[in-house]
């Protein structure tokens, strides 16, 4: 969604602004601006509807000059995306500019006190509100930028992250939040701003995340001021960035998403490392293991996550019901939230989250926790707000996911809730000792599993070109792979376009067998382990209807390779662990087959990699 960059410092701030844009620009955006404070203390706001290249061209015989800026990308929620609708917003007078993430809930009621107040609006957007309630603010107290701005955020309901500047006040740029993600870098005499760490990253490691209600005060040349809405100042931690650069480049891959899907067999060693000991043939996660007793005493276990992180859940549930035979509810967070839904204190809500900033299940947990049931998160983003909000928790360590279409996420995220059934089942003696070694067997050579399917990647992608046709999608698979289904047909829909839907094998019957014909592609996902014989039965249907089978199965496999159209062959693995292998060829189709229709796969239409408003 929306991001946030910003710059105090002597270095000129356009190119500095714009490149961060471009590193935010994965996270889904239409439209982009730029305010600047040339060396005149005039202030100049550039916007255009559209991509960051645009508003380049745009700017190229305008003054870009100075050394302090804010910039922003918007992903349209009140208004349409336009040029005028595109942040910076200005403040009546032309005196302040804002960019703003997030919703301001009461904007129609301050926008009515404003109009009363002689205030007139050019847009739709509750930015526009926020801006000028902050003149407002500076009128009436007759105050400083800084304490018009703490005024203004203590009349607002919703979330924010925003940076402000001033016509004639070059030595300063404020920023604050609240429930939007804010970041800021501290290099040398100079500051940065960011809705995220990676358009700050190529300039210093160093830096502060804004908590809730705390509003910032980047000075020229001076120390870093903090305080909250009440102007009490608040001791800020300067914290290390633990990524570098590169990770968040294509490094010689032509998407973000291709090098993610790469990586997945070195994310998952990361994410194991110091977690799967090989000469002890041990799992040891200590977010559990310090709170086992939580687990222990644990009668029911809820899991709430959104999109791909909660397919990832489902398989979550799957496991720890049949290692931990502990009860198991999951709900997407949306639904969840709303719906008044029984938490028990000695429930343990689980909240899965890539990015750590999902409006919907940071709202779960802070339902959990009202309560008094323990929460846990499951994050790939390092002090995101997920992470800081729940008890516990585990990071998935995938690195920087910059491809909207989540991959090594999802994987990482498997991988987490095998250790944790295994760590857990372990303790409670529901696993026993063979289990337990398949477990930590399997997922030692996972990493090599999944390189033998990388390498099928221009069969896969001469499979995809055959079904570019295709206007509907089905994708089936049982028990494990059943989540997996889900998230095929949710990788296929979001980067091509294409309608998929995902379906336990059996429901066919039920009423998706009406669609099959010969022109409908059924991806059949059918490793050779439990259930197989009954999946066998579910292609033979397929088969007889005359619908193009896309099969994945084991190595060796001849029965459904027989009925099948085209098959991809995983290598073998337990039951529990082949979700990490069968996705992947389903996330190679995707991309293929997105390609080939000439998508943009890195940023799909209408999507946002990090979802933080509701
Ligand atoms: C799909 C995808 C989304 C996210 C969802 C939750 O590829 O990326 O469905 O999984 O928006 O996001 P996180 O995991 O950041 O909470």
């Amino acid at each position: 969604m929306c991001g946030i960059v910003g710059y105090i410092g002597s270095q000129e701030a356009f190119p500095i602004l714009i490149k961060g844009l471009h590193r935010l620009e994965y996270r889904g955006y239409d439209s982009a601006g730029v305010a600047l404070l040339n060396d005149k203390g005039e202030l100049n706001v550039f916007k255009t509807k559209g991509k960051v290249a645009n508003l380049e061209k745009f700017c190229e015989s305008k003054d870009i000059s100075g050394t302090i800026g804010i910039a922003h990308t918007r992903w349209a929620t009140h208004g349409e995306p336009s040029d005028v609708n595109a942040h910076p917003h200005y403040s009546q007078s032309k005196n302040i500019a804002l960019i703003h993430n997030g919703i301001i809930e009461n904007y129609l009621t301050l926008k009515e006190f404003l109009k009363n107040e002689g205030f007139s609006f050019k847009t739709e957007t509750d930015t526009e509100v926020l801006v000028q309630l902050i003149e407002y603010m500076k009128g009436k107290y007759s105050c400083e930028l800084y304490d018009a701005v703490q005024h203004a955020l203590s009349q607002v309901e919703g979330a924010y992250a925003i940076g402000v500047i001033e016509r004639g006040r070059p030595d300063v740029l404020i920023a604050a939040r609240k429930g939007s993600p804010l970041v800021i870098g501290i290099g040398e005499n100079e500051f940065f701003l960011g809705s995220d760490a990676s358009p700050i990253i190529e300039y210093t490691k160093k830096v502060v995340y804004v908590e809730d209600e705390e509003v910032a005060k980047l000075t020229r040349d001076k120390d870093l001021e903090i305080r909250n809405l009440s102007d009490v100042v608040v001791k800020h931690d300067v914290q290390e960035l633990k990524f570098s650069l590169s990770e968040i480049e294509k490094g010689g891959y032509p998407h973000f998403m291709l090098k993610e899907i790469f990586e997945q067999p070195k994310a998952l060693k990361m994410c194991m490392n110091g977690r799967v000991n090989e000469q002890l043939k041990e799992i040891k996660l200590s977010g559990i293991i310090d709170n086992m007793e939580r687990f222990r005493s644990a009668k029911r276990i809820l899991i709430s996550a959104c999109g791909t992180s909660w397919h990832a859940g489902l398989i979550g549930k799957y496991l720890f019901e049949y290692y931990c035979k502990i009860p198991v509810e999951i709900e997407v967070a949306s639904e969840f939230r709303y719906r008044n839904p029984v938490i028990f204190s000695d429930d343990i809500l689980i909240a899965i989250s890539q990015s750590g900033e999902t409006a919907d299940t940071l709202a779960a947990i802070e339902l959990a926790k009202a309560s008094g049931a323990f929460t846990y998160g499951i994050c790939n983003v390092v002090g995101s707000s997920i992470a800081r909000a729940t008890h516990s928790g585990t990071y998935t360590h995938a690195g920087p996911e910059i491809g909207v279409a989540s991959t090594k996420a999802f994987t990482t995220q498997v991988a987490v809730l095998i250790m944790m059934s295994a760590t857990i089942g372990r303790q409670l003696g529901t696993v026993d000792n063979q289990q337990y070694l398949q477990l930590v067997e399997g997922l030692e050579t996972i990493d090599e599993k999944i390189e033998e399917i990388l390498q099928q990647a221009s069969k896969i992608e001469g499979i995809s070109k055959i079904f570019t046709y295709a206007r509907n999608f089905i994708y089936l698979g049982r028990g494990y792979n059943y989540p997996v289904a889900l998230e095929g047909a949710l990788k296929l829909k979001e980067i091509s376009y294409i309608h998929a839907e995902g379906y336990p094998a059996a429901e066919m019957k039920h009423g998706p067998i009406a669609l099959i014909d010969e022109e409908m592609p059924i991806v059949v996902i059918a490793p050779k382990f439990g259930i197989y014989d009954k999946i066998l039965s579910n292609v033979q249907e397929v088969k007889s209807r005359k619908g193009r089978i896309i099969a994945i199965v084991t190595k060796g496999d001849t029965q459904i390779k027989e009925l099948a159209d085209y098959v991809i062959e995983i290598p073998e693995s337990i039951d529990s662990l082949s979700p990490l292998l069968t996705v992947v060829p389903l996330q190679l189709l995707s991309y293929y087959v997105a390609i080939a229709k000439g998508r943009d796969v890195d940023q799909p239409r209408n999507l946002a990699k990090s979802v933080t408003v509701e």
